[in-house]
């Protein structure tokens, strides 16, 4: 009798696109090579591992217990604010960022600090030796009894998560864990997926917190955190510059809670520290400004932060002019770029642009606009922009600026870390919150540029 063939599929393992037969070429993203040959094998259609889910009858709202409302605090009060209070018994939160951001870090003074309140933790890690993570506790200065386990194979660590029964477990990092059965090497797509979708299944039917640290890379080429976005209850990333000393912990989606809250970390010799009163903190520090810096105060959930822009416009002799950004989107620069070109007819086809946020902060919303252009118009005209100067003020097309929101807040702010003078979009003329500054309103786009420079 002929055995039927062993079925297998070949996966993009850049995005996850599946087809029946190789291809060059993938026609979902592009990459050119990326299809590998993966066994057609699920892990659900394996015995053993599963547990069963405690129910499968319906049952009406108001009677399902919200035991999932008691979550375990982490003691670190910038995570507890970015998770919504703490964790929740049975989730899976995704803990993304580049390589030496610091992740092992904060998971180990997270899991440190459960620890010593008597909770049971178990830090699977794939990547470091338990001398290593020794080492780094030692560093940290912590003691406290966490059951480290240094392994890859995802069947491993479920036996010992079924052996010491944890409140928490970690695995550090997904890519480097794989299911034994499945042929594809640990880091294809198909095996995060399938370890992702096992350990999913462990929390959500034993009531496990369950951490996977993820890495990302820029060019996205190990298959990573955005596949597992999807499926996990939270996603958490760190971010900043590896150089520099403040990391930002940012939420990209959480089901137990809000998006809009960050965490400010230091990190210095004795590891992740919180920072109590960042208001102040991604201002290059120095007093003394210079042309090309302006500051804005960018709302990030319930807190506002007050942060530096800092542009550099010089004579490019390319034939595509550079535009470098850090910190800052891109594209919204390029719209500012075409807002000054074609509303004030101020040219910088031959110039190359570069835009940062100082400090490692990357500013996310439209309010930042204002700043970004005045920024740029500052370098371009080699003129320092009054000091305790703060701009705020969205950008349209058309060079109207907009309002923002939430100013009383950021007002506040950056009264109390000492501005006094702000330049503000003329809609916000009547707002209750101005007594105490000396404010310049604008209209449109050449309404700055006529006042300021
Ligand atoms: P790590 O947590 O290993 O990063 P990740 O898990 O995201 O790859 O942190 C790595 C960096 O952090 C490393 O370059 C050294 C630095 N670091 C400190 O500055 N202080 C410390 O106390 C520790 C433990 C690390
Ligand atoms: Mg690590």
């Amino acid at each position: 009798m002929v055995k039927p063939k062993a079925k297998s599929v070949y996966r993009c393992q850049d995005c996850g696109f599946s087809s029946a037969k190789w291809l060059g070429r993938c026609p979902e993203c592009g990459q050119w090579n990326s299809l590998v040959e993966e066994a057609l094998k699920s892990v659900r259609e394996e015995e053993g591992l599963f547990f069963t889910l405690t129910s499968t009858e319906a049952t009406s709202l108001p009677a399902i217990e919200s035991d999932y409302a008691q979550r375990l605090p982490t003691q670190i009060s910038e995570l507890d604010r970015v998770l919504g209070g703490g964790l929740v018994p049975g989730s899976m939160v995704l803990l993304g960022g580049d390589p030496g951001i610091g992740k092992s870090t904060l998971i180990l003074q997270t899991l440190n600090q459960m620890a010593s309140v008597g909770r049971t933790v178990l830090y699977a890690t794939g990547e470091e030796s338990k001398q290593q993570i020794r080492i780094r506790a030692d560093r940290l200065g912590i003691s406290s009894q966490i059951w480290i386990l240094a392994e890859n194979s995802l069947e491993k660590i479920v036996e010992q998560v079924q052996k010491i029964k944890p409140d928490v477990l970690v695995v550090d990092s997904i890519q480097t864990v794989y299911l034994e059965n499945l042929e594809s090497a640990p880091g294809s797509v198909s095996q995060v997926r399938e370890c992702a979708g096992k350990l999913l299944f462990l929390a959500k039917s034993t009531g496990l917190v369950t951490i996977v640290i993820g890495h990302v890379t820029k060019e996205g080429g190990i298959a990573g955190p955005k596949l597992l976005e999807h499926l996990v209850d939270c996603v958490l990333y760190f971010e900043g510059d590896v150089h520099q000393h403040y990391r930002v912990l940012r939420t990209i989606k959480n089901r137990y809670g809000s998006t809009q809250e960050i965490g400010v970390f230091e990190m210095n010799e004795k590891g992740l520290e919180v920072v109590q009163n960042p208001s102040s903190l991604f201002l290059s520090g120095k007093n003394t400004s210079a042309p090309g810096s302006a500051i804005t105060a960018t709302l990030e959930g319930g807190r506002s932060f007050l942060v530096e822009i800092q542009a550099l416009v010089s004579f490019s002799s390319l034939t595509n002019p550079r535009r470098t950004t850090q910190g800052v989107d891109p594209n919204r620069v390029a719209i500012l770029i075409a807002v000054l070109e074609k509303v004030v007819g101020l040219n910088l086809y031959n110039q190359d642009v570069y835009v940062n946020a100082a400090g490692g902060f990357r500013v996310v919303e439209p309010a930042a606009d204002l700043a970004i252009l005045a920024a740029l118009v500052s370098s371009v005209k080699n003129k320092i922009l009054g000091k305790n100067l703060v701009f705020l003020g969205e950008i349209a097309l058309s060079g109207e600026i907009r309002s923002v929101q939430g100013l009383d807040l950021r007002l506040l702010e950056a009264k109390k870390v000492g501005f006094t003078h702000f330049v503000l979009p003329k809609h916000l003329k009547n707002s209750p919150s101005l007594p105490g500054t000396e404010v310049l309103f604008v209209e449109r786009v050449a309404d700055l540029l006529d006042k300021l420079f």
